[in-house]
């Protein structure tokens, strides 16, 4: 089976490649050879590839900046989306497309199902629930998969910040009133895998399990990275506020995902953040080139 994979060298399109199964062929695309704003360009090389499957990790990331460049943000998030969709349906590819949790307003108090009414606060939050509509339009047998603070061993996430700014200030201050679950990368990569061999068309949710603030993602990190002797000492890790930390975005306040459908449906089921966090840092430690995967 030929996969095809856009957005190489992103977060997930990378841990697509670490984790693919025997037997699937990879072939994974950057922006500079496939240019997903490319209606063209996408027919033309679905056509040549000829994948039994697509999977379309690119997308526009940059939330704060998607406030002012939002042609920019709906071209890929949207546009981009759509013809990755409707290419996959010409050649009768199976098309996974990933979403995001910013497509919630953060109003509610218990975890947001598929079905939950999306309200999104920002541009990005925006622009990636004008690619839901439009992936399911052109291609109705996609699955379409949001996740929520997608972090890899490499790659620009929270994690390499706090790290760094651990590193350079001996100390962070971070959000503790916006609740969530991190991501480890290679596990949606893993659920994106299960997507494809059930052909499992609709609306998904996939995160980690467990709930955090960023505030308590930052001490895990700072924990885990004093244990690994990635930091000298400990850091001082500082609750604040949203109001403390405005940024041109607005982010939701809670946006923890129900994955209970996917969980049944994948028969996979994601192990407590805390966890595929641990061996996240342990890889950066060890200086790990991410070729190892964990099998569930
Ligand atoms: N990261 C998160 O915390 C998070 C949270 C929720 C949902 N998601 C969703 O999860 C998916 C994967 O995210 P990720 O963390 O792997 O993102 P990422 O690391 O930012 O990777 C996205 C990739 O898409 C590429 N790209 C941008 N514009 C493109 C275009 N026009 N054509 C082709 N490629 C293009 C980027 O290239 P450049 O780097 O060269 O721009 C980058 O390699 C995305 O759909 C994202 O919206 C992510």
């Amino acid at each position: 089976m030929t996969v095809l994979v856009t957005g190489a060298g992103g977060q997930l399109a990378t841990e697509m490649l670490t984790t693919a199964p025997d037997g699937r062929r990879v072939v994974a695309l950057s922006e500079v050879e496939l240019d997903i704003r490319d209606h063209d360009a996408v027919r033309r090389i679905v056509r040549d590839v000829a994948p039994q499957a697509i999977v379309n990790a690119a997308a526009y990331t940059a939330v704060d900046k998607a406030e002012t460049d939002i042609d920019l943000a709906y071209a890929v998030n949207r546009d981009g989306a759509r013809n990755v969709a409707e290419a996959a349906a010409a050649v009768g590819a199976m098309c996974v497309h990933v979403s995001t949790d910013f497509v919630f307003d953060g109003t509610a108090s218990s975890p947001y199902t598929p079905d939950a009414t999306p309200n999104p606060l920002s541009v990005y939050g925006a622009s990636k629930l004008a690619g839901e509509v439009s992936v399911r339009a052109a291609c109705p047998g996609a699955a379409i998969v949001r996740t929520a603070w997608v972090y890899a061993p490499s790659g620009k996430n929270f994690v390499a910040t706090m790290l760094r700014l651990m590193r350079e200030k001996g100390g962070v201050r971070v959000v503790s009133d916006q609740i969530g679950t991190p991501t480890n990368a290679r596990g949606l990569a893993e659920c994106c895998w299960r997507l494809i061999e059930r052909r499992a068309a609709g609306l998904w949710h996939w995160t980690d399990a467990g709930v955090a603030s960023w505030y308590d993602f930052a001490v895990a990190i700072a924990e885990s990275a004093v244990e690994r002797g990635l930091l000298k000492s400990p850091p001082t890790v500082e609750p604040i506020r949203t109001v403390d930390f405005p940024t041109p975005a607005r982010r939701p306040g809670f946006s923890v995902l129900d994955k209970t459908s996917t969980w049944a449906m994948l028969g996979l089921r994601a192990p407590h953040w805390r966890l595929p966090l641990k061996v996240a840092i342990e890889e950066i430690a060890h200086g790990v080139t991410r070729d190892h995967a964990i099998v569930e």
